[in-house]
């Protein structure tokens, strides 16, 4: 019986966290957070995560972790990324159609969209110097809008050879190379 209740519980956490990502997706005023179940259990707090928010959760890790698997050569990997990449920065304009008047979607592909397809290509060629190349600019991207949005404070480099150890918990070499376990 003990058990029951907490697995309700839990189910009644997981719908309320699925409705708030669907709220957070479709820019939906969010729903009402639901109230504590009865004796304690999980509370689940009205959160709705601002554009900062979304580029540090969303965009930032990815565009780190695209530079170190094309460092290993790990084009799948690298070519994940970048489609992560692309689709978390398309997210955060559907999320916040306008930043401070600007409009974030037409900015992404006015500035944005041709430098990811840059780096497409290298990945697609699989040529490391062309990755390189291409991902300067892409990162030259991110700093054209932060300027544009009156952030020209934030300066986003490529990283460099630290970045390699950046996420210890995970594996960037291609799976051939890994050792056998
Ligand atoms: C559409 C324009 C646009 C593009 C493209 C863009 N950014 Fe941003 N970014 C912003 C704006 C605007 C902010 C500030 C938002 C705020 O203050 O709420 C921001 C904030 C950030 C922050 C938060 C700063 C912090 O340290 O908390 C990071 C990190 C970031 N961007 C990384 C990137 C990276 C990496 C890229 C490229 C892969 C990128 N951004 C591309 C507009 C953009």
């Amino acid at each position: 019986m003990k058990t029951r209740h907490a697995v309700a519980a839990l189910l009644a956490g997981s719908v309320a966290i699925a409705a708030s990502a669907i709220a957070i997706a479709t820019a939906a005023p969010a729903p009402a957070a639901p109230a504590a179940p009865a004796g304690g259990g999980l509370q689940i707090l009205d959160f709705k995560p601002a554009f900062d928010d979304l580029m540090t959760m969303l965009v930032q890790p990815r565009h780190t972790k695209l530079w170190i698997a094309a460092q290993q050569q790990n084009w799948q990997l690298a070519g994940f990324q970048l489609n992560e990449m692309g689709s978390a920065l398309r997210r955060v304009g559907q999320t916040i159609p306008k930043y401070r008047n600007i409009s974030v979607e037409a900015t992404v592909s006015s500035i944005f969209t041709p430098k990811i397809q840059a780096v497409a290509g290298a990945i697609a060629a699989k040529n490391q110097q062309q990755f390189n190349a291409a991902y300067g600019e892409l990162t030259n991207a991110c700093n054209l809008c932060h300027e544009a949005m009156e952030h020209p404070f934030l300066v986003i480099k490529v990283p460099d050879a630290s970045a390699a150890n950046a996420y210890p918990d995970q594996d960037f070499r291609p799976i051939a190379a890994a050792p056998a376990k």
